[in-house]
């Protein structure tokens, strides 16, 4: 039997499959645990389930101690684990891929339709309790038929938004450093190009590329004045991949239409500048959050678990 140690709350049916092999101890606070804590909680452990918001560097598996040989991130990105220190400790890290895709790309989706369309403005207008009555020319959006989304990063989200944006009646042209799915980008409609030509030409830029120094404020100033003055940003990928501090500006000025917002740069902190403006909508990172999908990533968190702790090759591991 292996200690396992579960940095937050995770769906019940993934700790009982823990629980039938090792033993369990689960974070159950309803704040997240704190640092002392963790690192308290992590020595001795053979393998830590963790959460996005919990730091996996150098400090914590140093504390966790040399027979730690997983840490399963319930989340695809992993910004939050430091790879290298966990690799240099022959610690497997492991993700979750796949399981989120679609439910990732309902928000982006969400996201798309209540910023062009208003909604935002339109439910704090009736709840504020004014005045209001239909107009020719009352709060009038932006229609999708016909635009073109220009996606950064066609992994499986950006392309699960595409698949979502064709059926609107959207053109789509897409960045990408990797090789793609030849399949998609043959369709038409789907056409690779550079960031700046996706930038000045698109109506809608989504975010869909993983946060590393390489996507670090990808889009700043400069991107944001290269883009349509009727074009709107998409990020539910990570906060930091955008200069909150530059779009808050770009929005204010009228650079850009409008933004839709599920990650922010210092989560789970917002920029001030941008919670006061009416052309933007912000949701508290709920990309995941579905009954079903939050189930399903702490169910792969628990196989990449267990599979590690039975010197058997995880379903998805990253180093
Ligand atoms: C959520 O943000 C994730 O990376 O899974």
């Amino acid at each position: 039997m292996s200690r396992v140690v579960v940095t937050g709350r995770i769906p019940e049916t993934a700790l009982e499959k823990l629980r039938a092999e090792h033993e369990v101890d689960a974070w159950e606070g309803p704040e997240s645990i704190g640092r002392e804590e963790l690192l308290r909680r992590v020595a001795g452990a053979d393998a830590v389930v963790s959460l996005l918001t919990e730091r996996i560097d150098a400090e914590l598996l140093d504390a966790a101690g040399p027979q730690l040989k997983v840490v399963a991130n319930v989340a695809v990105g992993y910004d939050n684990i430091d790879v290298p220190a966990c690799t240099e400790r022959g610690v497997v890290a492991t993700n979750t891929p796949g399981v989120l895709t679609e439910a990732t790309a309902d928000i982006a989706l969400g996201l798309i339709l209540s910023v062009t369309r208003r909604l935002g403005e339109g439910e704090r207008l009736i709840r504020s309790g004014q005045a209001w009555k239909w107009g020719m020319f009352f709060l009038l959006g932006s229609s999708l038929q016909g635009k073109t989304l220009g996606v950064v990063g066609m992994g499986g989200i950006g392309q699960a938004t595409a698949r979502r944006a064709k059926a609107f009646g959207m053109e789509i042209v897409y960045q990408s450093r990797r090789e793609i799915d030849p399949v998609l980008a043959d369709e038409p409609g789907a056409r690779r190009v550079e960031l700046d030509e996706l930038l000045a030409t698109s109506d809608i830029v989504s975010l869909h590329c993983p946060y590393g120094p390489a996507t670090h404020h990808l889009i700043g100033a400069e991107q944001l004045a290269a883009m349509k003055s009727s074009a709107y940003l998409i990020n539910t990928a990570r906060g930091p991949i955008v200069d909150e501090a530059a779009l808050a500006s770009a929005l204010r000025d009228g650079q850009i239409a409008g933004a839709g917002l599920d990650v922010f740069e210092n989560e789970p902190s917002v920029h001030p500048g941008l919670v006061e403006l009416e052309n933007v909508v912000l949701v508290p990172h709920l990309g995941s959050a579905t009954v079903e999908t939050r189930t399903a990533m702490a169910m792969l968190a628990a196989d990449n678990t267990l599979a590690v702790l039975s010197d058997e090759q995880p379903p998805a591991p990253i180093n």
